[in-house]
C-alpha cells in the first residue's frame, strides 16, 4: 500500500488479468482456505478463531462466508483469501495466486512475457533449476577439494544439506550430461548457460561452490556460486530471470521462516555465506540480498513474517552506507507496531567472521544491543553536521526533513519529530512546521486552544455528513461500480471520506468491472486504503446484508440530494465547515435533516439513514 511496495506489486498485478482474479476470488472459499491451516469455530453468521497474526488467549479473529473476508478486531489483520494466503504463508502476490489457482483446479495464465509459447514453460523452468541444483549437489560428494573449502569456512555436512550447497565441476558443458537437449532455449532462459559469440553455448557456474537460491515456496529459482579460491568475480550469480528477482528475493528466506516467526524477528545479512554461518551456529533466522541493495520489497515480505527486522552489516564504510540505504527503503514501509533496527559490526568483521570467532552467544548479545532506526537516522545526520552552531542545527532540520516525511507510521513520525526538536533547540511545534509534518490528526496544525475548541465543536456537526459517506462507502463493499451514482459535486471534499469517494469513482470511471479488493489496491492515499479497512470491518460487525446495504446506500443518495434541494440546509452545511455553527444554527440542522429523512420515508419504504 506505500508508495515504493506498491508500485512494484502494481507492475505485478497488472500482468495478471483482472478477470482471472476475480473469478479465482469466486471460485475459493475463505472459509475453506482458513481452515486448512487453522481450526475455525463457527459463532453466528461468521467463524471465529484465535489470531494467527498475533498471539492472543480470546478469539478476535473473524472470517465472514458471505463477505469472503476475514478481519481480526484485536491486530486489525484483514483482507480476503489472496491476502490471507500471502501473509499467512509468506508468499508473494503471484505465487498466493497460484496457490489458490491449483487448490481450485485453475492454472495461473500466463504472464510474463517469454519467447516459448508453450503455456507451462515457467512449471519448466522450475524442474530444470531443480534438476540442475540436484546435478551441483550430487558433484559435490565426488569433490574433495570443495568439500574440504566448505569444512574450512567450518560448516557442517548437516548444513550443507539445508541449504542444498552444491559444487559445479570445472569443464564447460558438464550439463550436457544432464540435460540431453542442452540447446533447448529454456536452458539460457533461467541462467544455467550463457551462448557464446559463434553461437557456441556453455555452462554459467564452472568449478564454484553452489549456493541455490529459493522462493518462499522452496523451489530453486536461482544460483550464486562462489569460487574455491582468489578468483574474479568471488560470487558469480545467476542473470535476473522470469523465475528470478533479486529486488524481491531474500536468499535463505525459505530456510528461515519457521525460525522467524518464532524468533519474532529477521536478520538481514550481506552474503550468503553469513547465513549459512549464521545457522551453522544455530542463529537460524537470518537471510541475505542476494549482492543487491535491500528493497522496499524486501522489507515488506519481511514484515509479514514478523515485526522485527535488524539489518546487520559490516562495520566498514560500505556496510554503512548499506544501513543508511537499507534506513531510506524501510521509512515508506514502517508501521507504528513494527521496528526496523541497525547492528553494525566492528569493522573488521563480517557476521561470518563474528560468529566463527565469538560464537552466537556474543552474537545474541549483540543483537539485544541494536540501535533503533529512530536512533540511527537521528544519530547519522547528527554526525553531519556542526550541532554547535545554529546553522549544523539548522542543517540536521533541513536533512531530516524529506526523511522524517516519509515515515508511514503516524506514531513514529511524531516521536521523531519531538526528537528531533529537542535535539534542533526548537519546540515541538516549531519542528513540526519546518518539516512541514501534520502532528495533529484533522485539519489545520497548529491549533490554539480556542480554535482547537471550535474545531471539536464543528467536528460534531461533521459527524452527520461523515456518516452518510461511510453509508455510501459501505455500499461499494456490495458492487464498486456503485460509486458512479455519487453525485460527487455534492460532496464536502473537506473531509476524507469525500476524498475517497471521489478517488474511488476516479479509479472506477477508468476501469469497468473492477473486483472491490482491486478498487482499494489502486487506492494512492494510504489513509484512504485505511478508511476503506474500517469500512468493511463496520460491515463485518453489522452482519447487514447484502440487499440492505444497497438501500442504505440509494438513501444515503437520496439524502445527499436533498441537502442540496433545501437551500438552508446547504447553507448551514457550508457555515458548520467554514466558521462553525452556534447551538441554534446546529439544532436548526438536525431538524431539517430529520424532516427530510421522515417526508422521505413517507413517499418511499426506504429505511431512515440517520
Ligand atoms: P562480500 O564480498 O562481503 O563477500 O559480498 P562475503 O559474503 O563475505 O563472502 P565470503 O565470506 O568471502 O565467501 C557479500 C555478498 O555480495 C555478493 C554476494 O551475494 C555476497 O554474498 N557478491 C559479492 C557478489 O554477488 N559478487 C561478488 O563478486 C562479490
Ligand atoms: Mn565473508
Amino acid at each position: 500500500m506505500r508508495p515504493s511496495g506498491r508500485n512494484a506489486r502494481v507492475r505485478r498485478q497488472s500482468l495478471i488479468p483482472e478477470s482471472f482474479k476475480q473469478d479465482l476470488l469466486n471460485r475459493v472459499d475463505i472459509v475453506e482456505v482458513i481452515e486448512r491451516h487453522i481450526r475455525l469455530k463457527k459463532s453466528g453468521a461468521n467463524y471465529v478463531a484465535c489470531c494467527p497474526f498475533h498471539t492472543e488467549k480470546t478469539p478476535s479473529f473473524t472470517v465472514s462466508s458471505p463477505k469472503q473476508f476475514y478481519h481480526c478486531f484485536g491486530c486489525g489483520a484483514n483482507g480476503n483469501a489472496i491476502s490471507f494466503v500471502m501473509e499467512y504463508q509468506g508468499l508473494g502476490y503471484v505465487e498466493a495466486l497460484r496457490d489458490l489457482a491449483e487448490s481450485v483446479g485453475m492454472k495461473l495464465p500466463e504472464f510474463e512475457p517469454r519467447g516459448t509459447n508453450k503455456s507451462d514453460a515457467g512449471a519448466d523452468l522450475y524442474e530444470i533449476l531443480q534438476r540442475a541444483a540436484g546435478y551441483y549437489r550430487e558433484q559435490l560428494k565426488g569433490a574433495p577439494e570443495a568439500i574440504d573449502y566448505l569444512k574450512r569456512r567450518g560448516l557442517t555436512g548437516k548444513i550443507a544439506a539445508r541449504f542444498g550447497i552444491g559444487y559445479a565441476p570445472a569443464g564447460w558443458q558438464n550439463l550436457e550430461a544432464v540435460f540431453p537437449d542442452y540447446q533447448d532455449k529454456a536452458l539460457r532462459e533461467c541462467g544455467l548457460v550463457i551462448d557464446g559469440e559463434g553461437g557456441r553455448r556453455y555452462d554459467r557456474f564452472r568449478d564454484r561452490i553452489m549456493f541455490p537460491i529459493l522462493n518462499q515456496r522452496g523451489s530453486v529459482i536461482g544460483f550464486g556460486g562462489r569460487v574455491l579460491g582468489d578468483g574474479e568475480p568471488k560470487y558469480l550469480n545467476s542473470p535476473e530471470t522470469p523465475l528470478f528477482d533479486k529486488g524481491r528475493e531474500l536468499y535463505g528466506l525459505s530456510q528461515a521462516r519457521a525460525a522467524i516467526r518464532q524468533g519474532g524477528r529477521a536478520i538481514v545479512v550481506e552474503g550468503y555465506m553469513d547465513v549459512v554461518a549464521l545457522s551453522q551456529h544455530g542463529i537460524e533466522y537470518a537471510v541475505a540480498t542476494l549482492g543487491t541493495a535491500t528493497s522496499a520489497v524486501h522489507v515488506q515480505k519481511l514484515f509479514r513474517q514478523t515485526d522485527e527486522i535488524v539489518f546487520c552489516f559490516d562495520g566498514d564504510a560500505a556496510g554503512r552506507r548499506a544501513a543508511w540505504h537499507a534506513l531510506e527503503v524501510s521509512l515508506p514501509v514502517l508501521e507504528d507496531h513494527k521496528a526496523v533496527k541497525f547492528l553494525l559490526l566492528p569493522p573488521e568483521h563480517d557476521p561470518d567472521s563474528f560468529v566463527r570467532e565469538r560464537g552466537s552467544e556474543a552474537f545474541e548479545r549483540m543483537l539485544g544491543e541494536t540501535q533503533p532506526l529512530s536512533d540511527f537516522l537521528l544519530e547519522q545526520l547528527m554526525s553531519r553536521v556542526d550541532m554547535r552552531t545554529a546553522e549544523g542545527r539548522s542543517r540536521l532540520i533541513h536533512e531530516a526533513k524529506p526523511l522524517l516525511k516519509r515515515i508511514a507510521a503516524p506514531a513514529l513520525q511524531l516521536q521523531m519529530v519531538k526528537r528531533l526538536a529537542e535535539f534542533s533547540s526548537t519546540t515541538q511545534e516549531e519542528a513540526a512546521r519546518l518539516t512541514d509534518i501534520r502532528i495533529v490528526a484533522g485539519r489545520g496544525f497548529p491549533q490554539r486552544p480556542a480554535a482547537a475548541r471550535a474545531a471539536s465543536e464543528s467536528r460534531g456537526r461533521h459527524q452527520p455528513q461523515r456518516g452518510l459517506y461511510r453509508q455510501l462507502l459501505r455500499g461499494l463493499f456490495v458492487r464498486p461500480a456503485l460509486v458512479l451514482e455519487v453525485p460527487l459535486e455534492e460532496l464536502n471534499v473537506s473531509l476524507p471520506e469525500a476524498q475517497v469517494l471521489s478517488e474511488l469513482a476516479a479509479i472506477c470511471r477508468a476501469e469497468s468491472g473492477l473486483h472491490v479488493d482491486s478498487v482499494i489496491e489502486r487506492l494512492s492515499v494510504p489513509e484512504h486504503v485505511e478508511i476503506m479497512k474500517r469500512v468493511r470491518a463496520s460491515l463485518l460487525e453489522s452482519k447487514l446484508e447484502d440487499e440492505n446495504i444497497e438501500i442504505e446506500f440509494q438513501g444515503a443518495i437520496t439524502t445527499l440530494r436533498a441537502q442540496r434541494r433545501n437551500p438552508r440546509l446547504h447553507e448551514l452545511e457550508q457555515k458548520a465547515e467554514t466558521q462553525g455553527l452556534s447551538d441554534q444554527e446546529y439544532d436548526e440542522y438536525r431538524g431539517l435533516i430529520a424532516d427530510d429523512a421522515a417526508l422521505k420515508q413517507s413517499r418511499s419504504t426506504q429505511p431512515s439513514v440517520l
